[in-house]
């Protein structure tokens, strides 16, 4: 059995209280589906900046009214030291995943991005460490490599970020291991590649490469590839990313607690080859893709030329064994667009 079969039959029989900040955005709210369907009970704390109500519409209406009634949500700001508190208080486990993503974003508006992704962040251990949470699991980014050219990434070695965006996922890695060491707090970071799957947003001017993509097809509208197309990034299914939050969650091995872990599959694809293999599996739904052919564009500032991950040190400390590689993820979240969006 592996040690994620395990460890779901073990919450199953004794559930336990879950924060996830960040629940109505994308992989917030699969977290969320995720823990109700293991019957554990779960706090959602959400401002709506970039989350939707619908993304929790559609978990309440999958789990089921009885898997919901186990769900409390709370919408307010990380930036706020008593909401935090509120929010955690009688949480086993922190998932914490309210922040603003995106690059490009953090370019233009460094300021708000440090506000959520820096002060919240802080806010948000000081109240998990006052009411002692067992660990605080937390999303970090593949951005912390920065220039560093080497491949695949591996944990201990990164370069210098490339973006305000890379500085405030950085600054929450040493935030999290200072507050291990000062105050004997357990953490765990998520170092995630980039993730895709169902809900996420395809819509707005920072929104992910493979929705994004993904709702220009089938409206048949234009599809930019910034540079040459032969940037690759290590694709990652969202179910691969549920697998680690828990897994980290409930590790019991002293040497996983206050590390930092690579979430990814270990492969690499280029924007070229993911352009084709989302085009060829809509092709079936709406034959204008036959011939359709992507627009390029310059390189984007801030963005690195090449990411894969090996994932050795989560495989080893925490279990984790990614269920999904980017074919099958992408045949799930393709299934789920077709319906959304058509
Ligand atoms: N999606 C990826 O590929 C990826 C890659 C690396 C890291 N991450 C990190 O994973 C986490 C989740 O990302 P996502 O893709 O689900 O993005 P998302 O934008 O869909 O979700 C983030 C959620 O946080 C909420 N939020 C933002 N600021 C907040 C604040 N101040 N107070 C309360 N809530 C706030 C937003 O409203 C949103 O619902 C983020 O920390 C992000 O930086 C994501």
């Amino acid at each position: 059995m592996s040690r994620y079969q395990d460890v779901r039959a073990q919450l199953l029989a004794a559930p336990r209280t879950w924060l996830v900040t960040g629940a109505a955005g994308f992989i917030g709210c699969n977290l969320v589906e995720a823990l109700l369907n293991l019957n554990q009970h779960v706090v959602g704390l959400d401002n709506f900046a970039t989350g939707h109500q619908k993304n929790l519409d559609e978990v309440a209406a999958s789990v089921g009214e009885e898997k919901w009634s186990r769900f409390t949500f709370l919408r307010g700001d990380i930036c706020n030291l008593e909401t935090c508190r509120k929010a955690v208080s009688g949480v086993d486990y922190v998932l914490h995943q309210a922040a603003l993503g995106s690059v490009p974003r953090s370019i233009e508006d460094p300021l708000t991005t440090n506000a959520s992704n820096i002060d919240g962040f802080i806010y948000m251990l000081v109240a998990s460490r006052d009411s002692g949470v067992k660990r605080f699991v937390y999303a970090a980014s593949s951005s912390t490599y920065g220039d560093h050219p080497g491949l695949p990434k591996v944990e201990d070695i990164i370069g210098k970020p490339l973006s305000p965006y890379a500085v405030t996922k950085y600054v929450n890695e040493l935030y999290a291991d200072v507050f291990g060491r000062a105050y004997g707090m357990q953490s765990i970071g998520l170092r995630y590649f980039n993730i895709f799957g169902r809900r996420q947003d395809p819509e707005g001017a920072y929104a992910a490469v493979i929705p994004k993509w993904v709702a220009s097809m089938i409206h048949n509208e234009t599809v930019y590839v910034n540079g040459d197309g032969e940037t690759s990034r290590d694709f990652c299914y969202i179910d691969n990313v549920i697998q680690a939050n828990i897994l980290s969650a409930t590790a019991e091995n002293a040497e996983a607690s206050n590390q930092v872990y690579n979430v990814a599959v270990g492969d690499r694809t280029t924007l070229n080859d993911l352009f084709e293999a989302i085009r060829v599996s809509l092709l079936p739904h709406f034959p204008h893709l036959q011939n359709f052919k992507p627009t390029y564009r310059d390189f984007r500032a801030g963005d690195v030329r090449h990411s894969q991950a090996d994932v050795s040190k989560a495989r080893t400390l925490l279990g984790y064994e990614p269920s999904h590689r980017m074919a099958e993820g992408l045949k799930e979240a393709m299934a789920w667009y077709v319906n959304d969006l058509s």
